[in-house]
């Protein structure tokens, strides 16, 4: 592996980096969304594309090796010219057009060197793409075809472009993880984590966020890692969040084409649109209706427009939130405007403790706005701090105020739970919660109380709440003494 990727900034498993790309003299800033062009069916010319904010596209070399006229075009041009697109470009292999139809026409070692001799400035190897579900013996036995074509790669000279190592291994997660840290002890560059495209077809994002973990766990931190074709910008959060850097739209084109509209909590279809709910120049300057009235060609072009003005702005808003260390509460908010997402982040937070590694100790405020905030990183690194630290004697853990009767008391703070008074200034101890804290933040805290009296065998602790239900007081461990305090405010 080059180094040709460095992390810049970090949110939980969310980074911003920077991709260095030597063929195309640029240095890419992730994460970044890549156009898919489909050579035989440009709906926005590539040379817009920076219009958009795409530093980046990707295009398939297999279709351009396939077709006599375009493997002309492109081997007198360049793909550069040929597409007119000054940016960098990646190119596919191939390989999904071999998950489609079963069988293609040509070899990892034959299809590296067209993408190369093209001007290509990452390539693909013919990778397979073993489908969700798959049984056991089948992604083995493809994950080892894999590998070999990855070795494969290896071998080929292909002069400054960058190679693609993609990681397979269906839904089972020991594999991702196997075939991740193969992948990373090649000689090859990016990292896309591959066979998604099913799963993302069929909303199972809590799949794809197990799918990304596990190979992400057998990944150096310096692996940038791809997404293969995720495009629909309902997902970027998580994706971002999960640890990938680069994305990949096809969605933008194809869902124009059949008259759907994208927006970050999912799709419209244009005929149910009485307005345009977007700030794009595309949504200003028309209404629904005189959309609808064009003719095909335009439609599909200002959809399509739109449907890239929509990803570009959510994936801007996704880098600001990184920067910011506010990404879970972007994410959380995307989550809960389908049930899919919703899935996809509970997944996630399955994980906190993966995505705690990396999480810098100190943000903005962290924002309670559901019950599933209660499970973030910030919570599980606070409960795990807890059962370090050693208070002595008759201790009050209190959601009210001190009492000389005490040798020491802390603050309560749901979902967090007990913390030294020193710590409320300090990250994640400023949080904004809510008055009406739910369930799930009182469980929390409780389980905060049950770590730190754990580690405390000898200490006696009085825990004054202020109307925790009983699912949460149940988690205290008895020798813990309990007292509503509601009544005192
Ligand atoms: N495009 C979408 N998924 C895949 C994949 O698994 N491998 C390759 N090479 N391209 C893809
Ligand atoms: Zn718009």
């Amino acid at each position: 592996m080059r180094e040709v990727f460095e992390v810049t900034a970090q949110d939980g498993a969310a980074r911003i980096g920077e991709l260095e790309v030597p063929r195309a003299g640029v240095t890419v800033e992730t994460p970044t969304l890549m156009p898919v062009v489909n050579p035989n069916l440009i709906t926005v010319e590539p040379s817009r594309f920076p219009e958009f904010g795409a530093e980046m596209l990707i295009t398939n070399s297999y279709i351009i090796n396939n077709d006599p006229d375009l493997h002309e075009r492109a081997r007198e041009e360049g793909l550069h010219e040929m597409l007119g697109f000054d940016g960098a470009i990646m190119t596919d292999s191939g390989s999904f057009q071999l998950a489609e139809y079963g069988e293609i026409e040509t070899t990892t070692e034959e299809i590296l060197q067209f993408q190369h001799d093209v001007g290509s400035d990452i390539g693909t190897p013919v990778d397979i793409p073993t489908p969700p579900d798959a049984s056991r013996e089948q992604a083995e036995e493809e994950l080892a075809t894999t590998q070999e074509r990855l070795e494969l790669a290896e071998t080929v000279d292909v002069g400054d472009m960058l190679v693609n190592a993609p990681v397979q291994g269906a839904t089972y997660p020991d594999l991702r993880e196997e075939a991740a840290r193969h992948a990373y002890n090649t000689d090859l560059d990016l990292f896309p984590v591959g066979a998604v495209v099913p799963m993302m077809n069929q909303y199972r994002y809590d799949d794809v966020a197990e799918t990304v973990l596990a190979a992400k766990r057998g990944l150096g931190r310096d692996a940038p890692v791809h997404l293969f074709g995720a495009g629909h910008p309902m997902m970027f959060a998580l994706a971002a969040a999960l640890g990938c850097d680069l994305l990949d739209s096809a969605a933008y084109a194809i869902y124009a084409r059949d008259d759907r509209y994208l927006t970050v909590h999912g799709t419209e279809h244009l005929d149910s649109l009485h307005y345009f709910p977007c700030e794009c120049p595309v949504c200003t300057d028309h209404t629904p209706d005189e959309v609808e009235r064009m003719g095909d060609a335009a439609r599909e072009e200002l959809l399509a427009e739109h449907n890239l003005h929509v990803s570009f702005g959510e994936l801007r808003r996704v880098k600001q939130a990184i920067k910011s260390g506010n990404l879970m509460e972007l994410v959380e908010a995307r989550a809960h405007a389908h049930p899919r997402t919703l899935d996809g982040f509970r997944a996630l937070l399955d994980h906190s403790e993966q995505l705690e590694q990396t999480d810098p100790a100190s943000k903005d405020a962290f924002f309670y706005t559901s019950a599933d905030s209660a499970r973030r990183p910030e919570v599980v690194r606070h409960h795990r701090r807890l059962e370090r630290l050693s208070p002595e004697g008759d201790v009050l853990l209190t959601e009210g105020s001190g009492n000389d009767r005490f040798d020491e008391w802390w603050n309560v703070l749901p979902p967090f739970g007990p913390y030294p008074r020193s710590l409320s200034t300090t990250y994640p101890l400023t949080a904004e919660t809510p008055d009406r804290m739910d369930r799930a933040g009182y469980e929390a805290a409780a389980d905060g109380v049950a770590a730190l009296a754990e580690a405390n065998p000898d200490t006696e602790f009085t825990l004054a709440h202020r109307g925790w239900p009983d699912s949460a007081l149940d988690r205290v461990p008895a020798r813990v003494e309990t007292v509503d305090i509601s009544a005192e405010d």
